[in-house]
């Protein structure tokens, strides 16, 4: 046993489990394309600016989770990111993409670090797949990332997912909305926790957020900002439900449900599983119109997206029986070496077949002949090429297919001819 163990909230992921992410990352690929979404990666690590302006100094993501450094003495703060929509919109923006096309559809999978505390569900380093549709804003485009995400779900064959919903408004909505919730809270401030009273002043409506039970009931009495909307926000999220209506999407409305970034503008979701635990949410997302004027932008970048936490869809599909049919792709033939001395010849064999394109596995341990069957059979392995002192002489190698047992004597070109058959005969996905 090694004396280091991997960091407290990482994880290593091992084969069995790698075939599942790949799996998903497969469907996740498909269906953005599907949806006209192309795939970006931008840089593990940032300006800690872009992430203090982006998702907002107040937030608990910039006050107490991010893991900052310098990375010379001169240098500025850098941040590991905590999330990706700043740094696409970032990318976006730094290299004018908006020049060439007014609407870009970009999609992630990605590394992401935030210094939580580590529980089920919840990792210093977690990852998640996303999209974001940038340079337009309507009802319509908010549906379509909506609609991306629950595709997914759905082709994954997840149950018992919940979408809830919201709408922020606007920037004056907001306005209104943070001077009800001050005249709300103020009367109370020797209730309010240290973090809630630094928040009554430079951003009330984080109060919302609060974990506090001691103040769930002070919070559930708050003023709504459904109440506070103008028209023309509300006509735009009710014709936002009429596109997720019309698709069969099913929703909750939450009027309390604010989530934890600061640039989200009139809708907001979040996707949470019942078979998850305290941490329910799986993904979640919204409209954030006012993110690239925030960086820095002289336009308007208006736009929409969501992301999924890849750890918790995999807990979820586990715990739903989703996952025990991926298993990782198996080597279809075992060379099996029958006198030690013909390894070299054998190890010749077995390049040739990969090269053929054929996947080939050998012992490298010089194990006995017993020991190599059993070891094919435990890779599940579909055949067991023999190398002997006949086959050596001859050109002709026993095939065994190891499904049905049957053997045949063939040169090497009929071992390639038969192995290159269809995939029917192969056991990986048994
Ligand atoms: P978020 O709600 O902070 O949104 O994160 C999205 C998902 O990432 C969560 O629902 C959860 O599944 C997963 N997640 C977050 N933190 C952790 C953690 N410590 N451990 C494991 N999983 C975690 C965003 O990040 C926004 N950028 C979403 C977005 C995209 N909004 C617009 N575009």
């Amino acid at each position: 046993m090694s004396q280091y163990q991997a960091v407290k909230g990482t994880k290593d992921i091992f084969p069995e489990e790698v075939a599942q992410w790949k799996y998903v990352e497969g469907i996740v690929h498909t269906l953005a394309s599907l949806y006209g979404f192309s795939e970006i990666r931008t840089p593990v690590f940032e300006y800690t600016e872009l992430f203090q302006r982006g998702i907002g100094l107040t937030t608990d993501i910039v006050g107490k989770e991010m893991f900052s450094f310098q990375p010379d003495t001169k240098g500025r703060s850098v941040t590991l990111r905590p999330e990706m929509t700043a740094g696409v919109m970032r990318a976006a923006l730094q290299y004018n993409l908006f020049s060439l096309a007014p609407v870009h559809k970009l999609y992630y999978i990605g590394e992401l670090f935030r210094k939580e505390r580590p529980q089920a569900g919840r990792q210093r380093q977690f990852s998640q797949f996303g999209a974001e549709l940038l340079g337009v804003s309507s009802p319509a485009a908010v549906a379509e990332v909506i609609t991306l995400m629950m595709q997914v779900f759905e082709s994954l064959g997840l149950k018992e997912l919940k979408l809830r919903i919201n709408t922020l408004g606007d920037t004056e909505d907001r306005v209104r909305y943070r001077e009800a919730l001050q005249s709300y809270f103020v009367p109370f401030y020797e209730i309010l926790d240290e973090a809630s009273r630094e928040r009554l002043e430079k951003n009330p409506l984080r109060i919302l957020d609060s974990k506090n039970p001691v103040l769930q009931e002070l919070v559930a009495g708050a003023p709504r900002l459904y109440d506070y909307l103008n028209d023309s926000s509300l006509r735009d999220f009710e014709k936002v439900l009429f596109y997720l209506a019309e698709r069969n999407i099913a929703y909750d409305i939450d009027h309390r449900l604010v989530r934890g970034l600061d640039y989200y503008s009139h809708t907001a979701f979040e996707v949470t599983s019942s078979v998850l635990g305290a941490q329910d949410a799986i993904g979640g997302g919204g409209r954030y119109d006012g993110l690239a004027r925030e960086l820095g932008s002289s336009s308007d970048v208006p736009a929409s997206g969501f992301a999924v936490g890849m750890e918790r869809l995999l807990i979820t599909m586990e715990k739903q029986g989703l996952l025990t049919t991926i298993n990782p792709l198996r080597p279809l033939v075992y060379v099996v070496v029958q006198q030690q001395e013909l390894v070299d010849h054998a190890l010749t064999i077995a390049w040739r077949l990969r090269k053929a394109g054929i996947r080939t596995e050998i012992d490298l341990v010089a194990r006995s002949m017993k020991s190599q069957m059993r070891e094919a059979n435990r890779i599940r392995a579909s055949y067991a090429l023999f190398i002997g002192k006949t086959e050596y002489t001859t050109g002709s190698y026993a095939l065994k297919n190891l499904l049905t047992s049957e053997q045949t004597t063939l040169s090497l070109e009929d071992v390639l001819q038969v192995l290159h058959q269809p995939a029917t005969k192969e056991r990986i996905n048994l």
